[in-house]
C-alpha cells in the first residue's frame, strides 16, 4: 500500500503537524510566482502539477485563474481532487490525468507548460533524473519548475535528537537517505545532488529555499501559537540570510528549488 501523503510531504505543506512551519509558505510562494509570470506574459499560466494529489497546490492556482493539469497515479487522490475542485468552483480550470512521472512524456504528448510543480514526488519515481528530463521537455522555453523534495540531513538531525542513533546513522549513510525498512519515504535528497540533477536536465537553478530548518527539530508541544510558529519561521530565514551561512539551507526538512528552462 502506498504511504499516506501526509506522512511524506515535507512538513512545510502540513503546518499543523510540526512546530515552526509557516502556513503553506511553499504554496504561497508558487502562487505569487505564477501571478507575477502571468502579469509578464499577459495571460494566465498553463500549469502541470505532477503528483498533485488532492490539489493542495493545484486548487489555489486554479482559483487564481491558471489552467492546471494534475498528473497523479492515485485514483483516490484524483477523486478527492475532483471533489475539492467542485467545492472550490474551479473544475473548469482543472484537468486530471491518471499517470506518473516515469511515463510523463507519453502522458503529455505535445502539451507544453509555463510552470511545472513537482512537490513531494521525486522521492517516489523510479528514476529522478529521467523524470526531471521529462519535466524539462514539458516546459516551454522560459518556463519554470517548482521542485520540493525531502532533505536527507533534516531527518539525520531529527533522529539523533530523538535518541534514534542507529536510524540517524542509516539515514546519513544510506544511498537513498532512508532511516530503515519502515521509513515511509523511498528516497531523500542532498541539496547538491538536486542541483546537479536539475542542471543535468537542462534547467538553470534560480532560487533555493530551505523550509523548516529549526521548526522540524522542535517538539510540537513547545510550539502552541501562531506567534511561536512565525518566530521559528523568521529564525529559519535569519539563519540562512547572512553571507557564509547559506550552506545551512541543506538542513531544511524541505528543499524548495525554482529552476528555469532557457
Ligand atoms: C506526498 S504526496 C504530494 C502531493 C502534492 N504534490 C502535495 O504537495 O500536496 C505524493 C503524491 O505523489 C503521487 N505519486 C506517487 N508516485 C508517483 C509517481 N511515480 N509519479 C507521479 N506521482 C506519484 C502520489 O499519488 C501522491 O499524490
Amino acid at each position: 500500500m502506498p504511504p499516506d501523503p501526509e506522512d511524506v510531504v515535507p512538513d512545510e505543506q502540513h503546518p499543523q503537524r510540526r512546530a515552526g512551519t509557516r502556513p503553506s509558505a511553499v504554496v504561497s510562494s508558487v502562487r505569487t510566482h505564477a501571478d507575477e509570470e502571468a502579469r509578464i506574459i499577459g495571460r494566465q499560466l498553463d500549469v502541470l502539477d505532477l503528483g498533485g494529489g488532492t490539489g493542495g497546490v493545484a486548487v489555489p492556482l486554479a482559483e487564481e485563474g491558471h489552467r492546471v493539469t494534475v498528473v497523479d497515479p492515485s485514483p483516490d487522490a484524483l477523486a478527492a481532487l475532483a471533489r475539492r475542485a467542485r467545492e472550490a468552483g474551479v473544475h473548469d480550470n482543472l484537468t486530471s490525468i491518471q499517470g506518473d512521472g516515469d511515463s510523463l512524456a507519453s502522458v503529455l504528448a505535445e502539451h507544453r507548460f509555463d510552470l511545472v510543480c513537482c512537490h513531494g514526488v521525486l522521492e517516489f519515481v523510479d528514476d529522478p533524473a529521467a523524470t526531471l528530463r521529462a519535466i524539462s521537455e514539458a516546459l516551454r522555453p522560459g518556463g519554470t519548475l517548482s521542485l520540493l523534495v525531502a532533505g536527507r540531513l533534516a531527518v539525520v538531525f531529527a533522529k539523533a535528537i530523538a535518541g534514534e542513533f542507529g536510524q540517524a546513522r542509516a539515514a546519513l549513510t544510506d544511498a537513498d537517505g532512508r532511516w530503515g525498512r519502515t521509513d515511509p519515504l523511498p528516497r531523500r535528497f542532498d541539496l547538491d545532488l538536486v542541483e546537479e540533477l536539475l542542471t543535468g536536465a537542462g534547467l538553470t537553478v534560480a532560487q533555493v529555499r530551505a523550509t523548516n530548518i529549526l521548526g522540524h527539530l522542535v517538539p510540537a508541544s513547545l510550539v502552541d501559537s501562531d506567534a511561536d510558529r512565525a518566530a521559528l519561521a523568521e529564525l529559519d530565514e535569519l539563519l540562512v540570510a547572512a553571507p557564509g551561512r547559506e550552506f545551512l539551507r541543506t538542513l531544511g526538512n524541505g528543499l524548495h528549488l525554482v529552476a528555469r528552462r532557457d
